[in-house]
């Protein structure tokens, strides 16, 4: 028996040396943890239990690595469990091989079996160049089981080195993405390959950076610092997820009281219709103790999405940032939103909706990017979720904008708007210059019509006389009412028509 022992800690110490003392040393020179060492950071202590460690490709010309270049298993986070996978950059730069890619499929068929999230850390040079065909089945293998498990499991995606190839399309199908700065790199082709092709000259960072897809791409969700810190994230995150959709969300003691009222926010909307404030104060005063997991914040800020809670029960928030071109919605902020609300949608994640929106923004870019389509996927997707839904509108709701922010038309269940709200097809100065042409340019003349037309339409009153808005409420009372609406709601049940799936804008 101790022969076999010695045996077994062996083949263990081998699988653990991964692609050897140079590779390990360069990968830590690069700050970056080994794939092991990322589970542990990710996962509760002592609870990771690693499974095909001694899988290898099939005998060929090439080294053998117990393990094949990817750590798989189970474990927990917050006690709760979850399927993981961590490549191992210093095993053929981490590349995806057949018995790589089988590993990743076992504990994603488990994962659906179990009703389970899976996590992916990818670090990873894409389909393994000597295998051939066999990587690119492998890689086809793992985007078929994404798709499948969209919707019913949460696939959290971590980039944690230079993903390049299929290491960059599996992420792209999984529900959140976060980036490392400096150290991790998305892209279909690398700056090399676009030298020779298309002859720009880019560096990796610029090409396929943290930050260039938390802000221009907004293929990624969030970026931070350094390996453990995107993992410390990573575990905030899935505190707020259900472990499938057979489950609701955790739910979360807390001591901040649903009657907890906030005076500050009778006056957070200025005077002047025309002048910013930050929407975030808003949710960071509705949410249990003022924590909010933002998504997506560098990326079309002009909407803001992320989740709280409210009595300890997990929501989406998505509100309109006047801060950032005035609240528009436009491309960015319409995909941007979409997503998300779908997202909840899938997980049994109830809506909170807050409202300042002066309409779609205007333009030639707009509408040769395709606004109509993008903003007609946000339209789509309040319209198909049947989670509790509710929204305040704080300001300005205008035009197909106010149909499009989680309206009452749209199945808003609980729909409240604050006293400062003005709810109209447009603004008051646009509407003078569409109904008066003939006072054009008599500022004084368009001012008083102006301010006429606030008078009868810029105001909550006549939607909630024809009730389309549930109530008037004080601002100070918003968490209040907001999580009586969300008590109420707990219970609700909605089906939609059946159907194979829909056809959403894409
Ligand atoms: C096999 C690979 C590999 C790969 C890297 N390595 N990529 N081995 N298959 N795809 C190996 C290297 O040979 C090297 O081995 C080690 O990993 C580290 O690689 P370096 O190049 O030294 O590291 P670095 O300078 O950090 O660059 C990382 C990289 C680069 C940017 C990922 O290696 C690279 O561009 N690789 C190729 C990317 C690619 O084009 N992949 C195929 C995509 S097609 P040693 O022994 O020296 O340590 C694809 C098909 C799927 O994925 C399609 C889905 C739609």
């Amino acid at each position: 028996m101790r022969e076999i022992l010695d045996e077994l800690e062996a083949r263990r110490a081998r699988a653990h040396a991964g692609g050897g003392d140079r590779r390990i040393a360069s990968q830590r020179a690069k700050g970056k943890l080994l794939a092991r060492e990322r589970l542990e950071v990710l996962l509760d202590e002592g609870s990771f239990e690693e499974w095909d460690m001694y899988v290898q490709s099939p005998d060929g010309d090439d080294e053998q690595i117990p393990g094949d270049g990817v750590v798989t298993g189970w474990g927990m986070i917050e006690g709760r469990r979850v399927f993981v996978f961590s490549q191992d950059f210093t095993v053929f730069g981490g590349s995806l091989s057949e018995a790589h890619a089988a590993k990743i499929c076992k504990i994603m068929d488990q994962a659906m079996k179990v009703g389970a999230p899976v996590i992916g850390l990818n670090d990873s040079g894409g389909a393994r160049i000597q295998e051939g065909v066999a990587s690119l089945a492998g890689y086809a293998e793992v985007f078929q089981r994404n798709v499948l498990a969209s919707g019913v499991v949460p696939q959290i995606s971590a980039i944690m080195g230079p993903c390049a190839g299929g290491a960059v399309y599996s992420p792209a199908m999984t529900d959140f993405i976060f980036m490392v700065r400096d150290t991790s790199y998305m892209f279909v082709t690398g700056p090399n390959v676009l030298k020779t092709v298309t002859h720009e000259d880019v560096t990796p960072e610029e090409l396929g950076g943290a930050v260039t897809h938390t802000t221009k791409s907004g293929v990624a969700d969030g970026a931070f610092e350094n390996d453990i810190e995107t993992l410390l994230q990573l575990r905030q995150l899935m505190g707020f997820l259900p472990s499938s959709n057979r489950e609701k969300p955790p739910v979360r003691a807390t001591q901040d009281a649903a009657t907890r009222t906030e005076p500050s926010l009778d006056s957070l909307v200025p005077a002047d219709p025309a002048h910013p404030y930050d929407i975030k104060e808003l949710i960071h005063k509705v949410a249990d103790e003022a924590v909010f997991f933002e998504i997506q914040p560098t990326h079309a800020a002009n909407i803001v999405i992320g989740f709280g809670r409210i009595e300890g029960h997990t929501v989406g928030f998505v509100a309109n940032q006047p801060m950032v071109l005035a609240g528009c919605l436009d491309i960015s902020s319409s995909k941007k939103a979409a997503r998300f609300v779908r997202f909840c949608d899938c997980f049994s994640i109830p809506l909170v909706t807050f409202v300042d929106v002066p309409g779609f923004l205007p333009g030639t870019d707009q509408e040769y990017g395709g606004i109509i389509k993008h903003g007609a996927k946000l339209l789509f997707a309040f319209a198909e979720a049947t989670v509790p839904k509710v929204t305040l509108i704080t300001r300005k709701a205008y035009g197909g904008a106010y149909d499009v922010m989680a309206s009452k038309h749209l199945r808003g269940d609980v729909n409240y708007a604050w006293p400062s709200a003005e709810i109209a097809v447009m603004g008051p100065k646009g509407a003078v210059e569409i109904l008066h042409r003939d006072v054009a340019g008599d500022a004084g003349k368009i001012e008083t019509l102006a301010d006429e037309y606030r008078q009868r339409f810029a105001n909550p009153f006549i939607a909630a006389q024809k009730g389309f808005i549930d109530d008037v409420i004080a601002p100070r009372e918003t968490r209040t009412r907001i999580a009586g609406a969300l008590s109420l709601l707990r219970g609700k049940q909605l089906e939609n028509p059946w159907k194979k799936h829909d056809n959403i804008p894409l």
